[in-house]
């Protein structure tokens, strides 16, 4: 049991846990193995985390699994890549009986018909629990949340349903994949690289950043912990949340 572990009457546990997956093609090399079978291990830390969260009691989590940027990809990595993200999502659905929130975020451009649907069936599934939202961040930029968010924004104002007064952070926030959400507490990047790679720019702002040199197919809880106690790391630590 992750509790034992974790004293979460002493550390405060992040509300928003993000996490740049990063690291399976590496993985894969250093074992001699295809970069694909890279990416197939690592959809278990992802589900085995998920799992974790729930039991810690993290509202929301949210994994980086596809970039705007990724298209850049071979054409076979990217095929791979998507074939896996429709089993992926066909297998959360059966994790509902977690009562977890599963919501993607990203564009649907590009995105082909059979995973929408996987996705939109996936989402409906779970859109009355309420326990963890999970994120998933397929085909997501920061920079195009943006842009989006701006173009829905002067729609509104066009039609008149917005006053562009009334323009500030939390309506922005409010326009954002993430609306009615909390903002980023920690973010979990693996595999050395010392990157944001357009993720979740806006909600971010105030966000922690832990890196580990780990490759992303062998995250476990002990990294989770490790980020979780560096959350927690200056000023507001280490008094007893109950006693206060
Ligand atoms: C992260 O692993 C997964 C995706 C971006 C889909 P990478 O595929 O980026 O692995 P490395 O960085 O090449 O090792
Ligand atoms: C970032 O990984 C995006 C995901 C993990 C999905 P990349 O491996 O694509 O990142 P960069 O391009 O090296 O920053
Ligand atoms: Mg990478």
């Amino acid at each position: 049991m992750l509790k034992n572990q974790i004293n979460t009457k002493i550390y405060n546990i992040p509300r928003h846990i993000a996490i740049i997956c990063d690291g399976n093609g590496r993985w894969a090399r250093k074992k001699g193995l295809p970069r694909t079978l890279g990416h197939r291990a690592g959809t278990k830390p992802i589900e085995i985390t998920i799992k974790e969260c729930v039991e810690l009691g993290v509202e929301v989590l949210t994994f980086y699994v596809f970039s705007s940027e990724n298209w850049n990809r071979s054409n076979e990595e990217v095929a791979f890549l998507m074939k896996l993200f429709v089993e992926f999502f066909a297998k959360l659905r059966n994790e509902v009986g977690e009562n977890i929130i599963v919501r993607h975020i990203g564009s649907e451009a590009n995105l082909s018909k059979e995973l929408l649907n996987e996705i939109k069936k996936t989402e409906k599934a779970s859109e009355n629990n309420s326990g963890l939202v999970l994120n998933i961040a397929l085909n997501y930029g920061g920079r195009l949340e943006i842009v989006d968010a701006m173009q829905e924004i002067m729609h509104d104002i066009n039609e008149g349903a917005l006053n562009a007064d009334k323009i500030d952070e939390t309506l922005i926030s409010n326009y954002m994949y993430t609306s009615g959400l909390p903002d980023v507490d920690l973010i979990i990047r693996t595999s050395g690289e010392k990157r944001i790679s357009n993720f979740l720019l806006w909600q971010a702002a105030e966000a922690k950043l832990w890196f580990t040199n780990d490759l992303w197919p062998d995250f476990n809880h002990n990294h989770l912990i490790d980020a979780i106690k560096y959350y927690n790391k200056d000023a507001t630590i280490l008094y007893k949340k109950d006693s206060i």
